[in-house]
């Protein structure tokens, strides 16, 4: 099942998010696929706002994840500087995947092998200067973001 939404702003990018986060659970990882400037940690920013994660979401930069307190623990990765898998098993990337919270991973098709069997992949494309196509897909989407065609 796959859900796609086109999205004219970041505004209804972050509200798309909003969205997502209702459908959200402890233990979901969702990984984030798109190229640079797609609108990732955008679309993030909605999703920790949905999550109810008070303050400012921005990338981690230099370390290769941050953690933030909403509802949930999330621990929001960025592995676009990541050199190789073994950074990852560096920083005790399981804590996050099947810890107590809910992971968002930018350029998560990095660490694709590493994912559990069961994860939203949600695809961004710039179609243009402001719209975005959003893919969201996952084994559950159908039960789990009726909601989410616009308006
Ligand atoms: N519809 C839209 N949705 C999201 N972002 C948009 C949209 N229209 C314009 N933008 C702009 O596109 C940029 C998206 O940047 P953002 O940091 O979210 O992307 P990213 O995919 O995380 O990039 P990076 O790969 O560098 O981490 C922002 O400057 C944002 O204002
Ligand atoms: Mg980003």
């Amino acid at each position: 099942m796959k859900s796609t939404i086109v999205t004219e702003s970041p505004e209804e990018t972050i509200s798309l998010g909003e969205r997502i986060a209702t459908s959200l659970r402890k233990g979901d990882v969702v990984s984030l696929i798109g190229e640079l400037g797609s609108g990732k940690t955008t679309l993030i920013q909605g999703i920790c706002k949905g999550l109810g994660v008070k303050g400012y979401v921005t990338s981690p930069t230099f370390v290769l994840v941050n953690i933030y307190q909403g509802r949930v623990p999330v621990y929001h990765l960025d592995l676009f500087r990541l050199r190789g898998l073994q950074e990852l098993e560096g920083i005790g990337y399981e804590d996050y995947l099947y810890g107590e919270g809910i992971a968002l991973i930018e350029w998560g098709e990095k660490m694709r092998e590493l994912l559990p069997p069961t994860y939203i992949e949600i695809q961004l494309k710039r179609l243009a200067p402001d719209r975005r196509e959003v893919i969201i897909k996952g084994l559950t989407s159908k039960d789990r973001f009726p909601p989410l065609i616009k308006n």
